[in-house]
């Protein structure tokens, strides 16, 4: 196995991290908002396996980044159980609500959801044919409880206030909505690892406003689900979670759930982390992304100090959540020479 991130997630220390960083194909790179342009809006590039491949290599073209992560979208598996999706420039994505349990009974089954998403299984094919071939192939897909806050609210919300509502008005047909996804999800990941994912990460925004048995039920369970299921038809196949602003949850997250690596969000101190967390296994992340705007010595500094916290033990360095898109593209570069010398 020569592919350093997939070294890392086998367990192992590297003399340095290698590294890849959330949201690297997007609207921060110029290159990026001409091939969108091409495509017409967000949607169409998602489902063009052509330019979506086009704008996954170039972050890889032009920093080197030790794995492309797949171009698409959480929102894309709603959609194809029967969503409405559309994209609101400037506001962000808005789709149709599910708000009980006729609306989850009147989801389209699991096995269906490959009509809707062969073209992205399209674009892996081609990545696997056109990645550098140390560049590690990335899947992913939002975790169940992430994909229904925006399933039932129909767009994003500061609190998940229309998810803890349904939720606390009938948590059984709130479960319905949540192993729904979870089937779509083992189906949808599963067809991402034939067409040539090498690893798959699960995006859990929005775990940070789960609580206690919540957290337990609609966190934990979900995503364990996936993994073993994942792990029974790939075994080969290492996973990410990335359970964002679980705080004190993230310990214990990757034992309980069995992923090979958990994701860190920004909030976590590095040196906890390595204490606590990476002595189950690899740890990746989390430089706060305003870096990428603000740029200087204090990207340098605590760029370092991350390096330096997981130095002891497997780490794959990447920001602690995506990068926006007001960042400068030169700061990229400059953390990527300070992880790669450090
Ligand atoms: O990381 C990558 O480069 C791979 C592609 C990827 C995108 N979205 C592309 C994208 C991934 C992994 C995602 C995940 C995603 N999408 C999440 C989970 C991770 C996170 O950021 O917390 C969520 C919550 C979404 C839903 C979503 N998609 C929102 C809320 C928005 C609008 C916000 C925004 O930044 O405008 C999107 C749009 C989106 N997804 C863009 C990109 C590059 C910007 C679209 C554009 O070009 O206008």
């Amino acid at each position: 196995m020569t592919k350093k991130i997939l070294r890392a997630l086998a367990g192992e220390r590297l003399p340095t991290p290698p590294i890849w960083m959330m949201r690297q194909a997007g609207r921060y790179l110029p290159e990026y908002r001409a091939t969108r342009a091409q495509a017409g809006d967000f949607l169409s590039l998602c489902y063009n396996p052509e330019l979506a491949a086009e704008v996954t290599l170039q972050p890889i073209s032009r920093y080197g980044f030790d794995a492309a992560i797949l171009f698409a979208d959480i929102l894309l598996v709603p959609q194809a159980l029967g969503a409405d999706l559309w994209f609101v420039t400037g506001e962000g994505p808005r789709l149709s609500t599910v708000t009980d349990a006729g609306g989850v009974a009147a989801l389209k089954p699991a096995d269906a959801v490959h009509d809707t998403l062969a073209p992205i299984y399209q674009t892996l094919r081609i990545l696997t044919r056109e990645l550098p071939k140390d560049t590690t192939l990335i899947g992913f897909a939002g975790a169940p409880w992430t994909v229904a806050t925006y399933m039932i609210a129909g767009r994003g919300t500061p609190d998940q206030g229309p998810a803890h509502r349904f939720k606390d008005a009938d948590r059984a047909a709130f479960s319905m909505l949540i192993d729904r996804i979870t089937d779509a999800t083992i189906e949808y990941l599963s067809a991402q690892i034939d067409a040539g994912a090498e690893v798959v990460k699960l995006f859990d925004s929005w775990a940070g406003s789960l609580k206690g048995k919540d957290f337990d039920d609609f966190a934990i369970a979900p995503v364990t689900r996936i993994i073993s299921a994942l792990n029974q038809r790939h075994p080969t196949i290492p996973v990410i979670a990335f359970p964002r602003e679980a705080r004190s949850r993230y310990e214990g997250f990757a034992r309980a759930t069995g992923a090979d690596c958990v994701a860190l969000d920004n909030s976590v101190d590095a040196q906890w982390a390595a204490a606590n967390l990476q002595t189950d296994g690899c740890v990746q992340g989390n430089l706060d992304p305003r870096h990428m705007v603000t740029g200087g010595q204090a990207l340098i500094d605590e760029t370092r100090a991350i390096v330096s916290a997981f130095r002891n033990g497997p780490h794959i360095f990447n920001l602690g959540h995506g990068i926006t898109p007001d960042a400068d593209p030169e700061n990229v570069a400059l953390m990527v020479d300070t992880v790669r010398n450090s």
